[in-house]
Order: C-alpha cells, then sequence, then structure tokens
C-alpha cells in the first residue's frame, strides 16, 4: 500500500469521545467554546465569506460544493429574508457521522450555525433532523435555550448588532428529506418532492423562494475550526481542493465499526479499513467495497484505477493503483470512478454475496423513491423486482443486461440526483460483478 500512513487527527470529534465530557454550555465554554463566535462577530459578513472561502472548505453532506462559494451566492445588498438550514437527515445508508456530534457536543454546531448566520446575513435557522433522531431534537433544543440564556442567540448577539434564532424541526424521516429540495418542501409543511434545479438552486429560491443556505452538520462544525485557525490554516490540512479533515463512517465486515476523523487524502482506502478499522473480521479477504454511502458506485477488489501522482519531479502523470491505494479524498475517489459521498465505507468480505446485497439497495431505493419523476418510481422497483427475481432462483439470462438498461434510463433523467443513487449502484454492481450476476441467472435455467 502507499506510504500515506497518518493519525487520526480530530478537529471536529475532538471532544466527542473525550472521557467526562457533556453537552452542556458549561462544558462547551471550559474548552474553548464560543471563542470562534466571538472572533467571527467582530469580522464583516464579506470577510467570514472570504475566510471560508480561502479554506476551501467543501460541503460534507455528499456532493462536495465549495462552502465558500454557496455563501458567497448571497448578495450583500439582499431584500429578501435569508434563511440557513443545518442539514442532520443523515439518511445516506452507512453514514452515522452527524449523529455522535449532535449527541455529545451539540454546542460545537450551533456556534457554527451563528457564523454561518452572520456570514450570510441570516437572522432565522433551523435544524431539520430526521424524525428517528428524537434524542437528537431534544438536545438540541436544550442546546439552543442554553446558547440564548448566554447570549449567544436572540437579539443583539454579544453586542455585536447580529441576530438570529433558531429552531429544531423534525422529519418524518425519508432518505428524500435529506435531499436539499425536498427537504425545503417539507419544511414548508408539504410532501417533499425534489424541486427542479435551475431555477431552484437554494442560495436563490429556497425556503418560502426566499435565498436560503443549505449545509449539512458537518459543514457547519468545520466553520468553527475554520474561524478559529482561519482559511490559510485550514487549508494547510489535507491537500488543496481537499483541505480539512473528514469523518468517516465505517461499517460492515470489519473488526473495528465506527466513525474516525482523518486528514483528507492522508490515509488510503486500505490504511482506514485495515488499521483504523482493525481490518475484516476473521482475517477474511475483502470482495467488495462502498466508499461513499450505499448511493456510490462499488469498487471491486483486485480491480486497477488510473490515478493522476505528482512525480518527484513534480511532473504529475498517471499511475495504476490498487483501490486499496486510492487515497481517502473526493478528487482522488472521483478519479477512480466513485465518489467519497457522505464518507461513509462499506467493507464487505469474501463471503458476501453480491446479488443479495445490491437487491437489498434496490428495496431501499424503491421504498424510498418520492415518487415525482416515473423513471425513478417505475425503473427503481423494476429493478427490485429483477433481483428478487434472481435471488429467488427464477433469473434469466437476459437479466444482468436488462438491469443495466434500466439503470441506464433513470440516471440523469429526474428532477434530483436520487435518480443516480438509485441508478449507479445497479450501474456499477452489474459492470464489476457481472460473473456472479451471470452465474446467478445461468444456475436458475440450468
Ligand atoms: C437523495 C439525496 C439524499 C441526501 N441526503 C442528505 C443527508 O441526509 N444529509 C445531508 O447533509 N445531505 C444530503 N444530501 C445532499 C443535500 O442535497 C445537500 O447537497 C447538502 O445538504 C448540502 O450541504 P453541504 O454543502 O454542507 O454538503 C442528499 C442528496 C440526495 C440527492
Amino acid at each position: 500500500m502507499a506510504g500515506l500512513r497518518a493519525t487520526e487527527r480530530r478537529l471536529i470529534l475532538a471532544n466527542v469521545d473525550r472521557p467526562g465530557y457533556t453537552p452542556d454550555i458549561e462544558c462547551y465554554l471550559r474548552h474553548g467554546g464560543y471563542e470562534a463566535l466571538r472572533k467571527a462577530l467582530r469580522m464583516q459578513p464579506r470577510e467570514l465569506v472570504d475566510e471560508v472561502k480561502a479554506s476551501q472548505l467543501r460541503g460534507r453532506g455528499g456532493a462536495g460544493f465549495c462552502c465558500g462559494v454557496k455563501w458567497g451566492f448571497i448578495r450583500p445588498d439582499e431584500k429578501k429574508p435569508v434563511y440557513l438550514i443545518c442539514n442532520a437527515d443523515e439518511s445516506e445508508p452507512g453514514t452515522f457521522k452527524d449523529r455522535p456530534v449532535i449527541h455529545r457536543d451539540p454546542h460545537q454546531l450551533i456556534e457554527g450555525m451563528i457564523i454561518a448566520a452572520h456570514a450570510t446575513r441570516s437572522h432565522l435557522a433551523y435544524i431539520y433532523i430526521r424524525g428517528e433522531f428524537p434524542q437528537g431534537a431534544k438536545i438540541l433544543e436544550r442546546a439552543i435555550e442554553e446558547a440564548r440564556q448566554k447570549g449567544f442567540l436572540g437579539e443583539n448577539i454579544l453586542g455585536s448588532g447580529h441576530s438570529m434564532e433558531i429552531f429544531v424541526h423534525r422529519g418524518a424521516g425519508a432518505y428524500i428529506c435529506g435531499e436539499e429540495t425536498g427537504l425545503i418542501e417539507s419544511l414548508e409543511g408539504k410532501r417533499a418532492y425534489p424541486r427542479i434545479k435551475p431555477p431552484y438552486f437554494p442560495a436563490v429560491l429556497g425556503l418560502y423562494q426566499c435565498p436560503t443556505i443549505v449545509n449539512n452538520v458537518e459543514t457547519l462544525c468545520q466553520v468553527v475550526h475554520v474561524v478559529r485557525m482561519g482559511g490559510a490554516e485550514f487549508a494547510g490540512i489535507g491537500r488543496p481542493n481537499n483541505t480539512g479533515t473528514r469523518i468517516v463512517s465505517v461499517s460492515g465486515h470489519v473488526n473495528r465499526p465506527g466513525y474516525y476523523e482523518v486528514e483528507n487524502g492522508a490515509w488510503t482506502l486500505g490504511q482506514i479499513i485495515c488499521d483504523l478499522a482493525g481490518g475484516v473480521r476473521g482475517g477474511r479477504g475483502i470482495k467488495a467495497i462502498i466508499p461513499g454511502g450505499s448511493s456510490a458506485k462499488v469498487f471491486r477488489m483486485g480491480e486497477k484505477v488510473r490515478l493522476k501522482q505528482k512525480q518527484s519531479d513534480g511532473t504529475v502523470a498517471a499511475k495504476e493503483v490498487d483501490i486499496l491505494d486510492i487515497p481517502f479524498d473526493f478528487d482522488s475517489i472521483a478519479e477512480a470512478g466513485s465518489m467519497s459521498g457522505s464518507g461513509a465505507i462499506i467493507v464487505m468480505d469474501d463471503t458476501t454475496d453480491i446479488v443479495a446485497v445490491l437487491n437489498n439497495l434496490n428495496h431501499f431505493y424503491a421504498h424510498e423513491s418520492c415518487g415525482q419523476c416515473t423513471p425513478c418510481r417505475e425503473g427503481s422497483l423494476w429493478m427490485q423486482k429483477i433481483t428478487d427475481r434472481i435471488l429467488s432462483g427464477e433469473g434469466r439470462p437476459s437479466d444482468p443486461a436488462l438491469l443495466a438498461n434500466v439503470a441506464d434510463n433513470i440516471a440523469g433523467r429526474t428532477v434530483c440526483a436520487m435518480g443516480e443513487a438509485t441508478a449507479w449502484p445497479v450501474q456499477s454492481f452489474v459492470s464489476k460483478f457481472r460473473d456472479e450476476f451471470d452465474a446467478a441467472c445461468n444456475k436458475a435455467q440450468s
């Protein structure tokens, strides 16, 4: 494996597992809490946006969009109210990174949100938390009240002239409510049918048709550290365009499933799986890895990917590497043909029935399709029925190609990226494990 090894670097998780650390405001203040906010309130909104741009912070919710650029879409002379929404839906299967922060260090998120609101001239913010997280909602409501008591929320925060309120909104528990425009519809009290972009880019036409910034929990927590250390220093962590740290949720057949915080690009996929997550249970081999939540395209163990790498003479050349040697960062995983998405790494050992895994995913996406777009609504169910058929021993030799064909007709043909989320697992599983799908279908015929 490539020699990128480092130690876990905890910024956001620094206090989360600290012995004796409690989620109340006094404990947060004793550990330096709300100091970044004091600093931010002395800065002009424009300066804050520039600082976040300089940090090159990219969103941690899935798409990896540059946070400072998103904030920069809000016009300084905006006449309409500007809203801030924290996306705490955490609905991508395999992802469990936002919940520990909400439960054990909620003030870090509240502080990040107040800074973000100041930067974007927002006076009203919502935390949209998935319905299955009732305890997290209560913890956040308590933290908001504590912050208000201390003067960090409400009118004229710490005498800065900036005023704001935060409200917690509980979702009804649907995957599509994590998609930002579906989330906004849900927050408005409607069914979470995603909106078409353009024109409904939230930063332009969001909540109540007003400019709205939607950021993930982890992104907003990162903002605290950007302000604390300054954008340039933050940009020095990781590598260009892939800066800062990243929380990865590692699950599946590993000895130590859990969340880990790593410097972007400093660890390879193999190092995260073997060194942090303790390797595969029973010392077995790896068969497949999903690198960024269940909608990311799967990697097959043994496949080679081409990555551009910097040579010792400074030139850049493409090199073939094993999947375990792919550095874990946005650009490297994308270059290798998948995405780091929500940072959820799902590991499958060599006993895994690949057709059964895809069938499991197909059931999830068919169940969660909101039904607005025909290709996603119908196609996800057709794909589920095909893998049901293969698993039940009734598969036809034409089924693998049929699966791929249905998936090809969903991706790119829907209002939101749920179409891709539904299609990518099918496309990648069938193309990379075609032998296993063919064998399962041919067995059925013989
Ligand atoms: C189907 C679907 C589900 C999503 N679920 C989530 C989610 O649970 N949490 C999240 O932060 N982003 C989720 N996203 C991404 C959001 O639409 C949005 O890009 C993100 O909240 C922006 O925040 P960021 O820029 O801080 O990453 C989802 C996207 C799609 C297409």
